[in-house]
């Protein structure tokens, strides 16, 4: 769509005021004589002003900066047994939008940083709009969602000289890490090459949590989401990354813009790892877990459709700046689970957005409104543009037409009804409490370069904390990952490698530790 002003036509030939009155001169305020002050007449000047004054929005509080794309999901069909989401019916096309980005930085900074990346679809469907708002790694740095202020406050700038900017490399995160071990798994991606992605179009993308699809009958099966890119994945290695930061920091957005552009086409297979309600309980870990992957041998992904972003956004701040996703946009088909780091997720994104967005309107900005009508009787609030009618509420008699109540078989969402019950506590299941195994398996999983690209990460790292004892902390806890690993990286950060008998009884405490929780169990 072309957004430019048409001069030819009468309409739009003439710059004019908010209020449509056409415009004279633009480029001088109104004075009191050719040399003098402005006067309180010049209502041009003050309007013109005033909006230039009020143009900023807060940025996100993560994910600040982003770069985004439209598309089209196109579905592969024969998951019905499964889920009755209708946008994964065979045959069907959804609209999507999607936007990518990094977590930490401010809105300007680097793209080619070591970060984990935004992954948020919003797809358009004909039962309203579903988001999937994942990363591009599988798992995150913390169980609850209570955490996060900490966990964000520790990774962003310190707090008395706002440093260092968009870089986890310093004393608080390294600090709060080394006192938060569920976080070694993240960590080890986070330290991988996968924290550098070449191109958005060459990495994955993950849900990450645990949710639900639900069949017609109303069956649950547990799933997790995962986008494969159809190219190969690719990542920088450091040195690349500190160039082009310098060099071009949009790199990652330009390539996406031009690759659009050049009509080579960024393209994701969507992919289900399902398991059946009864499995629950199977794995040496718990499913509700967000630090915790389902091994792929396990749980083998099924795939459900393919994602081509084919157009780029006509304006940054409309679309890329003004999208708002939720974890608890959903559709009939897909539910949520008690994962007790999605739960904490789905209040905060709302609550952010009222501040963002500036109200509780921002569903009418185009970009977030679902492609298909909206009915409901909120009204008024700041920036409202859809009251209609002369009823505004429910029930009553006195609309004409059809109810506002769609029942289940009409597509009205349906919350599973899980058994809930319990006691009020603050305490997780010790189901949670296996920090190490997992991070072993990603090391396990690396090539020889893969894994001195992890150590030298932690070097760069740990290497910019200048507490010794932190950074002693985090070696420890990679003690409990693998000797090796420990060793390596305390050799070059100035720690004094853990002695043999250290390392055993690290380790020995760990394995306990499984047997005691998880025995029998798969994995
Ligand atoms: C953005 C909170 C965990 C992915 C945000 C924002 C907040 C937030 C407040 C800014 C939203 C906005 O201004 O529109 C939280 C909390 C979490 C959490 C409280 C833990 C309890 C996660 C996890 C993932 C994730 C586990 C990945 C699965 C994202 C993405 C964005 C985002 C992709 C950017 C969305 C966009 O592009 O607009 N998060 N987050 N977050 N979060 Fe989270």
């Amino acid at each position: 769509m072309d957004n430019e002003h048409n001069y030819n036509n009468e309409e739009e030939k003439y710059l004019t005021t908010n209020q449509g009155q056409r415009v004279n001169h633009t480029d001088d305020g109104l004075r009191a004589g050719q040399r003098g002050p402005l006067i309180m007449d010049d209502h041009h000047f003050r309007e013109k002003m005033t909006h230039f004054d009020h143009e900023r929005i807060p940025e996100r509080v993560v994910h600040a900066r982003g770069s985004a794309a439209h598309g089209i999901f196109e579905a592969y069909g024969g998951l019905e047994k499964y889920t009755k989401a209708s946008f994964l019916k065979a045959g069907k096309s959804t609209d999507v939008f999607v936007r990518f980005s990094t977590v930490v930085g401010f809105r300007g900074s680097a793209d080619a940083v070591r970060d984990v990346r935004g992954f948020a679809t919003k797809f358009y469907t004909d039962e309203g709009n579903y988001d999937l708002v994942g990363n591009n790694m599988p798992v995150f740095f913390i169980q609850d969602g209570i955490k996060f202020p900490d966990l964000v406050h520790a990774i962003k700038p310190e707090p008395h000289n706002e440093m260092p900017q968009a870089s986890a490399a310093h004393d608080s995160f390294w600090d709060f890490i080394s006192l938060m071990p569920e976080s070694m798994h993240m960590i080890m991606w986070v330290l991988s090459d996968r924290a550098l992605p070449r191109s958005y179009s060459t990495m994955e993308g993950f849900g990450v949590h645990t949710f639900r699809l639900i069949n017609e009958e109303g069956k649950s099966h547990f799933v997790k989401f995962h986008w494969k890119p159809t190219k190969d994945m690719a990542s920088f290695v450091w040195d690349e990354t500190q160039k082009i930061a310098g060099k071009d920091a949009d790199f990652n957005r330009r390539d996406l813009w031009e690759s659009i552009e050049m009509g080579n086409y960024p393209e994701y297979e969507l992919c289900l790892q399902i398991l059946p309600e009864e499995d629950e309980h199977k794995f040496g870990f718990d499913i509700l877990d967000a630090t915790k992957i389902w091994p792929e041998e396990m749980v083998p992904l099924v795939k459900a459709g393919k994602m081509t972003l084919n157009r780029n956004p006509d304006n940054f701040f409309n679309e890329t700046e003004q999208v708002a996703f939720h974890p608890g946009h959903l559709v009939p088909g897909i539910d949520l689970t008690n994962d007790p780091l999605l739960q904490g997720r789905l209040f905060s994104y709302l609550d952010t957005q009222l501040l963002r967005l500036g109200g509780p309107n921002f569903a009418e900005i185009p970009i977030n409104s679902p492609k298909k009508p909206v009915n409901n009787n909120q009204q008024e609030g700041f920036h409202r543009r859809g009251n209609t009618g002369k009823v505004n509420y429910f029930p009553n008699s006195r609309a004409t037409g059809c109810p506002m109540m769609a029942p289940a078989s009409e597509g009205g969402y349906v919350h599973y009804p899980e058994p809930v019950s319990g006691v009020k506590t603050r305490e997780r299941s010790e189901g949670f409490k296996d920090f190490y195994s997992q991070a072993t398996l990603f090391w396990n999983s690396m090539t020889a370069v893969e894994k001195q690209h992890i150590v030298e990460a932690a070097w760069f790292e740990l290497g910019k904390v200048t507490e010794m004892a932190i950074r002693e902390r985090v070696v420890e806890h990679f003690a409990r990952i693998d000797s090796d690993l420990a060793n390596r990286v305390a050799g070059g950060i100035g720690v004094a490698p853990l002695s043999p008998d250290k390392v055993e009884v690290l380790q020995k405490e760990q394995a306990e530790f499984v047997d005691r929780i998880w025995k029998g169990r798969l994995i």
